[in-house]
Protein backbone atom coordinates (compact mmCIF):
# COMPACT_ATOMS: atom_id res chain seq x y z
CA UNK A 1 0.00 0.00 0.00
CA UNK A 2 0.95 3.07 -0.99
CA UNK A 3 0.03 6.14 1.42
CA UNK A 4 0.11 10.35 1.26
CA UNK A 5 -0.44 12.24 5.36
CA UNK A 6 -1.15 15.63 3.97
CA UNK A 7 -1.57 17.99 6.15
CA UNK A 8 -0.35 21.98 7.62
CA UNK A 9 2.57 21.94 10.21
CA UNK A 10 1.35 20.35 13.15
CA UNK A 11 -1.63 18.46 11.95
CA UNK A 12 -0.28 15.26 12.89
CA UNK A 13 1.01 13.39 9.78
CA UNK A 14 4.44 12.21 11.59
CA UNK A 15 2.31 10.89 15.02
CA UNK A 16 -0.41 8.68 12.89
CA UNK A 17 2.35 7.79 9.88
CA UNK A 18 4.52 6.31 12.93
CA UNK A 19 1.36 4.28 14.20
CA UNK A 20 0.78 3.26 10.64
CA UNK A 21 4.38 2.08 10.45
CA UNK A 22 3.50 -0.12 13.46
CA UNK A 23 -0.13 -1.38 12.63
CA UNK A 24 0.63 -2.39 8.71
CA UNK A 25 3.97 -2.59 8.06
CA UNK A 26 4.00 0.48 6.03
CA UNK A 27 7.50 2.30 5.92
CA UNK A 28 7.09 6.42 7.06
CA UNK A 29 9.40 8.36 4.45
CA UNK A 30 9.75 11.76 6.57
CA UNK A 31 11.38 14.20 3.86
CA UNK A 32 11.18 16.14 7.25
CA UNK A 33 13.47 13.69 8.79
CA UNK A 34 15.55 13.16 6.28
CA UNK A 35 16.65 16.98 5.94
CA UNK A 36 16.72 17.26 9.37
CA UNK A 37 19.63 14.39 9.53
CA UNK A 38 21.37 15.54 6.83
CA UNK A 39 21.59 18.83 8.28
CA UNK A 40 23.03 16.91 11.74
CA UNK A 41 25.47 15.01 9.37
CA UNK A 42 26.91 18.47 8.09
CA UNK A 43 26.24 17.53 4.06
CA UNK A 44 26.42 20.87 1.81
CA UNK A 45 23.09 19.76 1.12
CA UNK A 46 21.82 19.56 4.78
CA UNK A 47 23.57 22.59 5.77
CA UNK A 48 21.57 24.35 2.90
CA UNK A 49 18.43 22.82 3.43
CA UNK A 50 18.50 23.56 7.42
CA UNK A 51 19.03 27.52 6.42
CA UNK A 52 15.41 27.15 4.65
CA UNK A 53 14.13 25.18 7.22
CA UNK A 54 14.94 27.57 9.89
CA UNK A 55 12.87 30.36 7.63
CA UNK A 56 10.13 28.03 7.40
CA UNK A 57 10.30 27.92 3.45
CA UNK A 58 9.95 24.83 0.85
CA UNK A 59 13.37 23.20 -0.27
CA UNK A 60 13.92 23.22 -3.90
CA UNK A 61 11.50 20.83 -5.57
CA UNK A 62 14.57 18.91 -7.29
CA UNK A 63 16.12 17.78 -4.27
CA UNK A 64 12.95 16.68 -2.98
CA UNK A 65 12.07 14.66 -5.97
CA UNK A 66 15.49 13.08 -6.09
CA UNK A 67 15.18 12.21 -2.28
CA UNK A 68 12.01 10.04 -2.82
CA UNK A 69 12.90 8.79 -5.99
CA UNK A 70 15.94 6.90 -4.44
CA UNK A 71 14.28 6.57 -1.24
CA UNK A 72 11.44 4.42 -2.27
CA UNK A 73 13.88 1.80 -4.53
CA UNK A 74 15.14 0.45 -0.76
CA UNK A 75 14.07 -3.05 0.53
CA UNK A 76 12.31 -1.43 3.28
CA UNK A 77 9.65 0.22 0.81
CA UNK A 78 8.74 -2.97 -0.68
CA UNK A 79 5.69 -4.07 1.72
CA UNK A 80 4.63 0.04 1.04
CA UNK A 81 4.97 3.19 2.18
CA UNK A 82 3.93 6.53 3.75
CA UNK A 83 4.86 9.67 2.61
CA UNK A 84 4.90 12.04 5.24
CA UNK A 85 5.09 15.45 4.53
CA UNK A 86 5.65 14.82 0.56
CA UNK A 87 4.66 15.94 -2.19
CA UNK A 88 4.74 19.37 -1.01
CA UNK A 89 3.79 21.19 -4.42
CA UNK A 90 2.11 20.24 -7.84
CA UNK A 91 5.68 19.88 -9.38
CA UNK A 92 6.47 17.49 -6.11
CA UNK A 93 3.43 15.71 -7.08
CA UNK A 94 3.39 14.99 -10.89
CA UNK A 95 7.09 14.20 -10.26
CA UNK A 96 5.72 11.20 -7.96
CA UNK A 97 3.30 9.88 -10.07
CA UNK A 98 5.56 9.71 -13.09
CA UNK A 99 8.14 7.86 -10.94
CA UNK A 100 5.48 5.27 -9.30
CA UNK A 101 4.16 4.96 -13.19
CA UNK A 102 8.18 4.05 -14.14
CA UNK A 103 7.70 1.33 -11.80
CA UNK A 104 4.95 0.19 -12.57
CA UNK A 105 3.17 1.35 -9.03
CA UNK A 106 0.59 3.73 -7.97
CA UNK A 107 -0.83 5.48 -4.61
CA UNK A 108 -3.92 4.12 -3.25
CA UNK A 109 -5.20 7.10 -1.14
CA UNK A 110 -4.21 10.79 -0.41
CA UNK A 111 -5.37 10.96 3.46
CA UNK A 112 -5.95 14.75 4.31
CA UNK A 113 -5.88 15.74 8.00
CA UNK A 114 -8.68 18.75 8.41
CA UNK A 115 -6.78 20.77 11.38
CA UNK A 116 -7.85 24.43 12.21
CA UNK A 117 -4.74 26.82 11.42
CA UNK A 118 -5.51 28.32 15.31
CA UNK A 119 -4.64 24.89 17.51
CA UNK A 120 -1.09 24.35 15.44
CA UNK A 121 1.26 26.91 16.75
CA UNK A 122 -0.06 25.73 20.37
CA UNK A 123 0.63 21.56 19.21
CA UNK A 124 4.09 22.57 17.47
CA UNK A 125 4.89 24.94 20.20
CA UNK A 126 4.53 22.15 22.71
CA UNK A 127 6.10 18.85 20.33
CA UNK A 128 9.14 17.14 21.98
CA UNK A 129 10.60 14.25 20.75
CA UNK A 130 12.73 11.20 21.67
CA UNK A 131 16.48 11.50 20.21
CA UNK A 132 17.26 8.08 19.72
CA UNK A 133 13.99 6.55 17.86
CA UNK A 134 11.91 10.21 17.08
CA UNK A 135 8.40 9.14 19.27
CA UNK A 136 6.58 12.42 19.28
CA UNK A 137 5.58 13.65 22.31
CA UNK A 138 3.64 17.21 23.89
CA UNK A 139 4.47 19.06 26.87
CA UNK A 140 0.31 19.48 27.82
CA UNK A 141 -1.42 16.80 26.00
CA UNK A 142 1.28 13.88 25.72
CA UNK A 143 4.17 13.14 28.06
CA UNK A 144 5.62 9.96 28.33
CA UNK A 145 4.07 7.55 30.86
CA UNK A 146 7.24 7.88 33.01
CA UNK A 147 8.51 11.78 32.91
CA UNK A 148 11.39 11.55 31.11
CA UNK A 149 11.96 8.41 29.79
CA UNK A 150 10.46 7.18 26.04
CA UNK A 151 7.67 5.04 26.12
CA UNK A 152 9.00 3.61 23.00
CA UNK A 153 12.64 3.01 23.60
CA UNK A 154 13.12 3.79 27.06
CA UNK A 155 15.89 6.45 25.95
CA UNK A 156 16.35 9.87 28.28
CA UNK A 157 17.34 11.91 25.54
CA UNK A 158 14.84 14.24 24.21
CA UNK A 159 15.30 17.25 22.00
CA UNK A 160 13.53 20.40 20.05
CA UNK A 161 12.98 21.52 16.53
CA UNK A 162 14.87 24.45 15.34
CA UNK A 163 12.08 25.34 13.55
CA UNK A 164 9.13 24.96 15.95
CA UNK A 165 8.73 28.58 17.15
CA UNK A 166 5.84 30.39 16.86
CA UNK A 167 7.65 33.22 13.86
CA UNK A 168 9.10 30.58 11.81
CA UNK A 169 5.45 28.27 11.94
CA UNK A 170 3.38 31.23 10.85
CA UNK A 171 5.80 31.06 7.81
CA UNK A 172 5.24 27.40 7.53
CA UNK A 173 1.29 27.85 7.52
CA UNK A 174 1.88 30.49 4.85
CA UNK A 175 4.04 28.27 2.49
CA UNK A 176 1.49 25.42 3.24
CA UNK A 177 -1.37 27.14 2.08
CA UNK A 178 0.16 29.04 -0.79
CA UNK A 179 2.59 25.96 -2.12
CA UNK A 180 1.06 22.43 -0.96
CA UNK A 181 -2.81 23.19 -0.97
CA UNK A 182 -3.13 23.08 -4.50
CA UNK A 183 -2.16 19.51 -4.78
CA UNK A 184 -5.29 18.92 -2.49
CA UNK A 185 -7.46 19.79 -5.90
CA UNK A 186 -5.02 17.80 -7.78
CA UNK A 187 -5.40 14.32 -5.88
CA UNK A 188 -9.07 15.12 -5.64
CA UNK A 189 -9.61 14.89 -9.82
CA UNK A 190 -8.07 11.92 -9.78
CA UNK A 191 -10.29 10.46 -6.94
CA UNK A 192 -8.00 9.70 -4.80
CA UNK A 193 -8.45 12.15 -1.82
CA UNK A 194 -9.46 11.39 1.90
CA UNK A 195 -10.47 13.15 4.60
CA UNK A 196 -10.29 13.00 8.19
CA UNK A 197 -10.97 15.12 11.15
CA UNK A 198 -7.50 15.83 12.45
CA UNK A 199 -8.97 17.90 15.30
CA UNK A 200 -10.12 14.74 17.54
CA UNK A 201 -7.41 13.42 19.17
CA UNK A 202 -4.58 11.15 18.49
CA UNK A 203 -6.93 7.59 18.55
CA UNK A 204 -10.02 8.97 17.07
CA UNK A 205 -8.03 10.42 14.00
CA UNK A 206 -5.90 6.77 13.94
CA UNK A 207 -9.75 5.02 13.85
CA UNK A 208 -10.87 7.22 11.30
CA UNK A 209 -7.76 6.45 9.15
CA UNK A 210 -7.60 2.68 9.62
CA UNK A 211 -11.37 3.02 8.61
CA UNK A 212 -10.64 4.61 5.22
CA UNK A 213 -7.59 1.97 4.71
CA UNK A 214 -10.14 -0.71 5.24
CA UNK A 215 -12.80 0.72 2.44
CA UNK A 216 -9.83 0.68 -0.03
P1 LIG B 1 8.29 18.52 8.15
O1 LIG B 1 9.24 17.88 9.07
O2 LIG B 1 7.58 17.70 7.14
O3 LIG B 1 7.28 19.37 9.03
P2 LIG B 1 5.75 19.78 8.83
O4 LIG B 1 5.06 19.36 7.60
O5 LIG B 1 5.79 21.25 9.07
O6 LIG B 1 5.00 18.96 9.84
P3 LIG B 1 5.36 18.67 11.31
O7 LIG B 1 6.40 17.60 11.39
O8 LIG B 1 5.69 19.96 12.02
O9 LIG B 1 3.97 18.19 11.89
P4 LIG B 1 3.19 16.82 11.82
O10 LIG B 1 1.98 17.01 10.95
O11 LIG B 1 4.07 15.67 11.52
O12 LIG B 1 2.68 16.77 13.33
P5 LIG B 1 3.12 15.83 14.54
O13 LIG B 1 2.58 14.45 14.36
O14 LIG B 1 4.57 15.98 14.84
O15 LIG B 1 9.03 19.67 7.31
C1 LIG B 1 9.93 20.58 7.93
C2 LIG B 1 10.54 21.47 6.87
O16 LIG B 1 11.31 20.66 5.93
C3 LIG B 1 9.57 22.24 5.97
O17 LIG B 1 9.17 23.45 6.58
C4 LIG B 1 10.43 22.46 4.72
O18 LIG B 1 11.36 23.49 4.90
C5 LIG B 1 11.21 21.16 4.61
N1 LIG B 1 10.56 20.16 3.75
C6 LIG B 1 10.13 18.90 4.16
N2 LIG B 1 9.57 18.24 3.14
C7 LIG B 1 9.66 19.05 2.06
C8 LIG B 1 9.23 18.93 0.71
N3 LIG B 1 8.59 17.82 0.27
N4 LIG B 1 9.43 19.97 -0.12
C9 LIG B 1 10.08 21.08 0.30
N5 LIG B 1 10.51 21.28 1.57
C10 LIG B 1 10.29 20.27 2.45
O19 LIG B 1 2.26 16.51 15.72
C11 LIG B 1 2.57 17.83 16.18
C12 LIG B 1 2.30 17.89 17.71
O20 LIG B 1 0.89 17.77 17.93
C13 LIG B 1 2.96 16.76 18.51
O21 LIG B 1 3.43 17.26 19.73
C14 LIG B 1 1.84 15.74 18.72
O22 LIG B 1 2.01 15.02 19.93
C15 LIG B 1 0.60 16.63 18.74
N6 LIG B 1 -0.56 15.97 18.13
C16 LIG B 1 -0.57 15.17 17.03
N7 LIG B 1 -1.84 14.76 16.75
C17 LIG B 1 -2.63 15.35 17.68
C18 LIG B 1 -4.05 15.33 17.92
N8 LIG B 1 -4.89 14.63 17.14
N9 LIG B 1 -4.53 16.04 18.98
C19 LIG B 1 -3.68 16.76 19.77
N10 LIG B 1 -2.33 16.80 19.61
C20 LIG B 1 -1.81 16.12 18.58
Amino acid sequence: MKLILLGPPGAGKGTQAKRLEESRGLKQLSTGDMLRAGAEAGTALGREADRIMKAGKLVPDGIMIDMIAERIDKPDCQRGFILDGFPRTVPQAEALDAMLAKRGQKLDAVIEMLVNDAVLVDRIAGRFSCAKCGAVYHDNTKQPKVAGVCDVCGSKDFKRRPDDNAETVRARLQAYHQQTAPIIPYYKIKGLLRQVDGMADVDAVTRQIEAVLEDL
